[in-house]
């Protein structure tokens, strides 16, 4: 679905990314592990269009798509992906359902519809209670619960998710592995997940690890 080829990055006196090449194939859900600073946020945020790369191509189905025109790339990531930042960065001025609604209603979806999609995702991550509270009213794992329902409103290609179970408690957090876990199963969701939680990189149908600006893979 999406491949990486040797990938560069550097800010200011530090090579953060040396050469990536990975690719992330339909269906599966991958994992990317490793220490804090390693670059992982950098690679996915790449890999998502959000950044550019020095050097290196990111081809999405066969295409080249980081050199895409602004505006075209906008409507790729809005349609295609979904995205789950490590910092939620959730609109404060807008309640949770709003949120969630936002991808949706930008691509030009009717209400309704996006109302009911919204709904069933709220219900099956357990927010169906905090609908209508603005984010500075909710929990971090509700925060990041919203996130995540948000990134998969407009039912992405492929779901990017930055450290998803950063703030979440343990029961939340294997509730969040196991609506993954399904995501895949049920809809071949494909997943490319940075998280420093052993237990869903176990889950993982495969691991890699960042390490000295490049990806190993186990
Ligand atoms: N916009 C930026 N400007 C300058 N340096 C940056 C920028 N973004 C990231 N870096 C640096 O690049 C390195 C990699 O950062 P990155 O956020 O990718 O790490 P990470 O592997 O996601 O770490 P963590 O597990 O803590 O989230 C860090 O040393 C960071 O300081
Ligand atoms: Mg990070």
């Amino acid at each position: 679905m999406l491949q990486a080829k040797g990938i560069y990055k550097r800010y200011q006196q530090r090579q953060v990314l040396k050469g990536v090449s990975m690719e992330v194939f339909c269906g599966e859900m991958l994992a990317i592990v490793g220490a804090s600073g390693a670059g992982k946020s950098t690679l996915l945020q790449i890999m998502g269009t959000l950044d550019q790369p020095d050097e290196g191509e990111i081809i999405f189905q066969g295409e080249v798509i980081h050199r895409l025109a602004k505006q075209k790339l906008a409507a790729f990531r809005n349609k295609r992906l979904g995205f789950v930042f490590q910092h939620h960065n959730l609109l404060p001025e807008f309640s949770a359902e709003e949120n969630i609604w936002m991808p949706a209603l930008i691509s030009g979806e009717a209400i309704d519809q996006v109302k009911a999609r919204a709904r069933d995702l709220m219900e099956r991550l357990g927010l169906a209670q905090i609908v209508g509270q603005k984010p500075s009213q909710l929990s971090g794992g509700e925060q990041q619960r919203v996130a995540i329902a948000r990134a998969l409103i407009n039912q992405p290609d492929l779901l990017l998710a930055d450290e998803p179970t950063g703030n979440l408690d343990q029961k939340n957090a294997s509730a969040l592995h196991e609506l993954l876990l399904e995501l895949r199963k049920t809809y071949q969701q494909t997943i490319v997940v940075v998280t420093h939680n052993q237990e869903l990189a176990r889950l993982a149908d495969r691991k890699m690890t960042m390490s000295e600006g490049v990806l190993i893979e186990h």
